[in-house]
């Protein structure tokens, strides 16, 4: 689905930075937006508007950490004499290859195979001299084959990454750019790359070839002159379905939907027709028309409408796909602004939508189950308009979190989290092992700052996003400082066990981090690129304690690590390149930490955790949408394997209805420190109402609705009639001929415009690019000898993003805008 589109937006996201065009920070200049100590700057959280869904009353669980019940050992004690295991165990492969950039790709679930492959190119006048070298390994990284002559010494577009096949069928493709001839050529792989067979296009393909998600046999391209290309036999045979494309995407059940011009140019924006088919292109319809764009997000299909005014447009939203639409109960906005899908599920979505001017901010709204009916969550929301940029993070390790940041007074980031799908924002508190920095006011009083992708794009010294992996239950690593606001100073690495509810620092200073065997091993390398490292720190207590291995008497310009996807490896590679007399050349050391984890952990290794809760005694405690969870997690004191079969074990239990666990339906509101939702008085006039088109029977409410994803039984039920809303719809910015249109026919809508980013942060990318989007693996490691060079002039303290652009350190994104055409 779109998840596979993400993939290769992901890939061509990255060699697009890596490319040197920086789009994110263009005329944005840090005078707009200052990451400098702020004297007045207390955390502001904004209050939440009257349609907010949750009551104020107080969600903010007062949490120990959930290591201060007694359970204190000196783990260090624990892992005496690792050394001799560790270096029996420690594999080193030196790749003869002097290219200048290397690319990952992990094929398969648990097979140990990976690809790697390097591009070397050199621009001279007006032409482009390339090579490229493909390796493969089938344990884990440990050794590799040199495979090139497989590809035929071809030049791969290393842009276009390597196209891994959803579900693990072991399909590959690789994009080659074939010079002086007109058609273009893909090797494909069947069987994990262990061969390939050239085709030839029909065409040169614009971007990644992508699969269906559900049948990796069938495949969707687009040419450099905007058609749509199906292949149903992975590749053998092309067809032609469809001209002037300028957008598509896979959906569920088969579905291409795609954007398509009428007026023969994708620059047309706002003029586009959305277009659908089910059958591979033997029937096409048009579902809604004058769109500029479109995105998917779980189940809802989105799409924005020119208001008639202006330039307004406004989100329609489909959860049948296309087939009806309904109005999202969101400000319009203008050309200057955009929308954003920060994330989104079955359930749900988060909405940013981008604050008139060039504020660099603008607000979270999230949905109801229909994704029609929209609370504000978040003010301030900082989002950088020309850069894309946002720190929105879905802690994947616990239910319901998510971590950004909002932009203070005096234009200070500060990080804010949630721990409640969006429905209250707090700062994070200050770990209990480190002090507020000079930002601080009263030193006593700070929070904690998050480092995410605005710090990446601000070039401060993050190698690494936020990380959490949902087999890691509660576990979230993150680069930090501790203040008012975010510091520009060196930040240090801080972990949560909880969550995010308590924190410790747990590194001094940058690092690479990386997390196995289900949380039960962390390792992390420090993050000097000017100088030459050889030890590697690991913890098996979830940060508390680490210990150092020297795992080469030869240090290495270190570039990253690499383990497969979901957390469950035991094995890491460390990549990195040496220097000779006049070459550099690439390195690669997998430790497999198998003796280090000798013994499998035993029921006595776990301890039942009850999430969101600081007292497990009280049978309210712990309760979020509807249900709380009891975890088993391994003791902090534990060195034992959880192993590559361990799974979370949960027993949710429901918890009874509260008004809080509803949500305003349309035309409702919440009063101030009420859970009780009230009639709006008055819907005329104001720009945020607008009928729900399409679906009439939606108007019929009793002003409650369940927050998406609450499971609450039994309890406070609201019981109320239902009333018909539709006599009071009004809309000030829909013309009424549109509305008469869409009442009868409900068919087709209307007018549509839209800008839609899509963003992951590093691990949630790494994990649905595990999961759902390849099946297989995917990493990618970037290093540039040329930047590197560059990079020697800045000063030590700034990292050149372009030179540590992993994957991990990445994030998916598509804005529609004209300036990053080339990403879809
Ligand atoms: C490599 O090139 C040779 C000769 O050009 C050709 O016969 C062979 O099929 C090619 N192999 C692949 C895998 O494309
Ligand atoms: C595109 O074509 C339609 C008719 O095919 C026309 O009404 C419309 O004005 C054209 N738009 C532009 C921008 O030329
Ligand atoms: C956040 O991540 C969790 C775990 O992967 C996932 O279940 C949930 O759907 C995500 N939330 C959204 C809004 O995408
Ligand atoms: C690791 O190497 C460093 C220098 O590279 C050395 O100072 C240190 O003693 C070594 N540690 C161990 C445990 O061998
Ligand atoms: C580590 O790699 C070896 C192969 O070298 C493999 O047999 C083993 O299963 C891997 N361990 C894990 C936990 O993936
Ligand atoms: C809501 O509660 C807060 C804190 O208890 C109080 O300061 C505020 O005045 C209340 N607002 C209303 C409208 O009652």
């Amino acid at each position: 689905m779109r998840l596979l589109l993400q993939c290769v937006l992901l890939l061509s996201l990255f060699t697009f930075k890596a490319a040197g065009l920086d789009f994110k920070l263009e005329s944005r200049a840090s005078g707009q937006l200052s990451f400098v100590k702020q004297a007045d700057s207390g955390a502001r959280l904004v209050k939440r508007s009257l349609q907010a869904w949750l009551p104020a009353a107080s969600r903010l669980h007062k949490i120990r950490r959930r290591s201060a019940g007694g359970e204190q050992v000196d783990t260090c004690q624990a892992l005496k004499g690792y050394e001799p295991k560790l270096a029996a165990n420690t594999h080193r492969y030196t790749f003869n290859d002097l290219s200048g950039s290397v690319s990952l790709a992990w094929v398969g679930d648990g097979t140990g195979v990976i690809l790697a492959l390097t591009t070397f190119q050199v621009p001279f006048f007006m032409m482009k001299f390339g090579q490229s070298k493909l390796y493969r390994s089938e344990n884990y990284g440990k050794s590799f084959q040199d495979i090139t002559e497989l590809i035929n010494n071809t030049f791969i577009r290393a842009e276009f990454g390597i196209g891994i096949s959803p579900e693990n069928s072991g399909k590959v493709i690789l994009t080659c750019e074939v010079s002086g001839e007109e058609d273009s050529r893909i090797f494909v792989s069947n069987d994990f790359g262990k061969s390939f067979t050239n085709k030839n296009l029909p065409f040169t393909p614009l971007t990644q070839i992508t699969y269906n998600p559900e049948d990796s046999s069938v495949l969707l391209a687009l040419s450099i002159d905007n058609e749509m290309w199906l292949s149903e036999d992975f590749g053998s045979n092309w067809k032609k379905t469809h001209n002037m494309v300028c957008l598509a995407k896979w959906g569920r059940g088969n579905t291409i939907f795609f954007t398509a011009s009428n007026n023969g140019s994708c620059m047309d924006r706002g003029m586009l027709e959305l277009k659908k088919t089910s059958d591979y292109g033997k029937t096409i319809k048009t579902v809604a028309s004058k769109i500029y764009s479109f995105g998917l997000g779980g189940r809802f299909l989105f799409a924005s409408v020119m208001t008639g005014k202006g330039t307004l447009r406004m989100i329609h939203v489909s959860v049948d796909k296309g087939e009806t639409w309904n109005m999202a109960q969101l400000p319009p906005v203008g050309h200057e602004q955009f929308y954003s899908i920060l994330a989104a599920n079955d359930e749900m979505v988060f909405m940013h939508v981008d604050e008139p001017g060039d504020t660099g901010f603008g607000t979270i709204y999230v949905s109801d189950d229909r994704g029609t009916v929209y609370s504000k969550s978040l003010e301030r929301h900082l989002y950088t308009t020309t850069g894309g940029d946002t720190d929105f993070t879905n802690v994947t390790s616990l239910r319901g979190v998510y971590i950004t940041s909002i932009l203070g007074e005096g234009d200070s980031v500060q990080s804010v989290i949630s721990f409640d799908q969006g429905g209250e924002w707090v700062p994070l508190r200050k770990p209990v092992n480190s002090k507020c920095d000079a930002t601080a006011k009263d030193p006593a009083k700070c929070s904690l700052h998050i480092h995410a992708a605005y710090s990446t794009a601000m070039r401060l010294n993050i190698p690494m996003l936020p990380m959490s992996e949902p087999n890691a239950v509660g576990l979230i690593l993150a680069h930090g400082s501790v203040g008012d606001a975010i510091s520009v100073i060196n930040p240090d690495v801080y972990v949560s066990d909880d969550g995010g509810y308590t924190w410790i620092k747990a590194l001094d200073g940058p690092h690479h981090y990386a997390i196995l065997d289900s949380g039960g091993l962390l390792v992390a390398v420090e993050h000097n690129p000017n100088q030459p490292i050889s030890r590697i720190k690991f913890s098996t207590d979830e940060g508390q304690c680490w210990a150092v291995y020297n795992f080469t008497d030869d240090p290495i310009y270190f570039s990253g690590l690499a383990s497969e996807p979901g957390a469950r490896s035991m094995n890491l590679s460390l990549w990195g390149y040496r220097d000779s007399l006049l070459s550099q050349y690439w390195v690669s050391i997998t430790i497999d930490f198998k003796d280090l984890l000798t013994r499998t952990c035993e029921d006595k290794d776990y301890v039942q955790w009850l999430a969101h809760s600081d007292d497990i005694s009280d049978p309210n405690d712990g309760c979020m949408l509807g249900y709380k969870e009891k975890f088993r997690r391994l003791r902090k004191d534990s060195v034992c394997l959880n192993g590559r079969n361990y799974f979370v074990n949960t027993q949710p239990t429901p918890c009874s209805c509260t008004l809080d666990d509803f949500l305003c339906d349309f035309g409702y509101y919440r009063k101030e420190n009420s859970s009780e939702c009230v009639e709006q008085p008055d819907l005329a006039g104001k720009v945020l109402e607008f009928c729900l088109h399409g679906k009439e029977e939606q108007l019929q409410t009793s002003g409650y609705r369940k927050i998406p994803g609450d499971k609450c039984e039994g309890g406070q039920m609201p019981e109320r009639k239902e009333i018909d809303l539709s006599k009071r719809c009004v809309s000030d910015l829909v013309n009424p001929e549109l509305l008469v249109v869409n009442h009868s026919s409900r068919s087709v809508l209307v007018v549509v415009t839209i800008v839609i980013v899509m963003l992951l942060s590093v691990a949630a990318g790494v994990l649905f690019v595990k999961r759902y989007i390849c099946g297989g693996r995917f990493l990618v490691h970037r290093y540039s000898v040329l930047q590197q060079h560059a990079e020697e002039n800045i000063s030590a303290d700034i990292d050149d993003p372009l030179e540590t652009n992993h994957v991990q350190n990445g994030k998916i994104e598509f804005h529609d805008d004209s300036d990053e055409d080339m990403l879809e």
